[in-house]
């Protein structure tokens, strides 16, 4: 049995941001989640500035940092209660987004958040109106009814149709400012998310066709948004992507990658990108035969020549052409600076095969399976 649900409406393309005024009101009282570097670089000012014409209140929480606690989205939620608030825009990257979808959440329905992360307890109330602007082309989470907040020392996602946004407005021109670097990670974490999404047994028709359009979009201009963040063009497709591999991932689930990469960058403090993009060549190769079709269509994606070759050796060269993908963004090949020791991989191994999303991996592995591709990984 397989369903497809997703009621966001998606306004995206540049100077969308203008479009706010469709969707607020001079009754509504907006609790803006953001963090202190979008304050500091103007872009929360542009969006108090809308909210300010069109006659609504603003009452900023600016204090989300990567990789939220539980305790910052209490904090939010007393604030913006305080304050009257009875709708939420979130906005920035990940973190910011997971924080606000709570906020807005917990703005309508009573007790605690650990009740719902880790209790189940039901909806009483839908949520406050949530509007999500994403500001890196990435996580996707402007789409997604997930958030990731740190728990009882967790990264534990909660997953409920409760939380998805009103509006996601995807406004290429807020991104001009990433960096390259953060261009290019961010961008691999859409495009594992694709091909997680894709590959993985939760995939559906609905699904296979927004992340084929996710990795072919990133394929031809991620690099170019990397090489040059002014191109708009660009920019606006990397972030078109990153809205249709969060949809994808969010309905298909995801694989081998996030369930290695999530317990890395929680002990050593890896960006998620980076370190889901060190581990991709691996999962293509490993996963290669679990879903032998698949990666001929994506080996085609990147435009390898498969004509005369066996289907094994046709999917083989989806490895070759990740490989050159990651090595054109400068992405490097392993973390090896963040290594710690060598009893942490046989942990990482085993926590990886622990968790919930490798359940949708194609190929399951044991920890002993893993061992050789987080040593190739974290050691020199
Ligand atoms: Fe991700």
């Amino acid at each position: 049995m397989k369903q497809f649900y997703m009621p966001t409406r998606i306004v995206h393309g540049e100077g969308s941001l203008s479009r706010l005024k469709e969707f607020v009101g001079n009754q509504d009282h907006v609790c803006l989640v953001t963090d202190k570097t979008l304050v500091g670089i103007g872009v929360a000012r542009k969006v108090m500035d809308l909210l300010s014409d069109i006659g609504a209140k603003c009452t900023v929480f600016s204090d989300v940092p990567p990789n939220p606690h539980e305790e910052v989205v209490e904090k939010a939620v007393t604030q913006a209660k305080k304050a009257g608030c009875n709708s939420v825009i979130a906005l920035g990257g990940g973190s910011p987004l997971d924080v606000g979808k709570m906020v807005a959440f917990l703005l309508t329905n009573p007790g605690k958040l650990e009740e719902y992360q880790w209790d189940n307890r039901p909806t009483d109330a839908p949520m406050a109106k949530l509007i999500n602007i994403p500001t890196t082309a990435g996580t996707g989470s402007e789409v997604t009814a997930t958030a990731v907040i740190i728990s009882r020392n967790t990264k534990k996602g909660i997953k409920r149709d409760d939380l998805f946004a009103m509006v996601a407005i995807v406004d290429p021109a807020l991104m001009v400012s990433m960096p390259p670097h953060i261009t290019s990670t961010t961008g691999i974490d859409a495009f594992t998310h694709a091909y997680e999404a894709y590959v993985g047994l939760g995939a559906n028709p609905v699904t296979d066709a927004w992340a084929l359009e996710a990795m072919g979009l990133l394929i031809e201009y991620l690099p170019r948004a990397y090489v040059n963040g002014q191109d708009m063009e660009a920019r606006e497709n990397v972030a078109l992507a990153a809205v249709l591999a969060g949809v994808a991932m969010d309905q298909a689930g995801l694989g081998v990658i996030h369930s290695c990469s999530g317990p890395v960058a929680s002990y050593y403090d890896v960006p998620h990108g980076l370190s889901n993009a060190v581990f991709l060549p691996y999962a293509v190769s490993y996963n290669l035969i679990a879903a032998l079709d698949k990666h001929v269509m994506l080996a085609e994606l990147f435009g390898m020549d498969t004509s005369g070759l066996s289907r094994r050796e046709a999917a083989g060269l989806a490895v070759d052409a990740v490989v050159q993908f990651l090595a054109d963004l400068e992405i490097p090949e392993g973390l090896y600076d963040y290594f710690g020791t060598d009893e942490d991989i046989p942990k990482f191994a085993q926590s990886a095969c622990d968790m919930f999303l490798m359940k949708n991996n194609p190929r399951k592995p044991k920890p002993e399976d893993l061992i050789p591709i987080f040593e190739a990984v974290l050691k020199r």
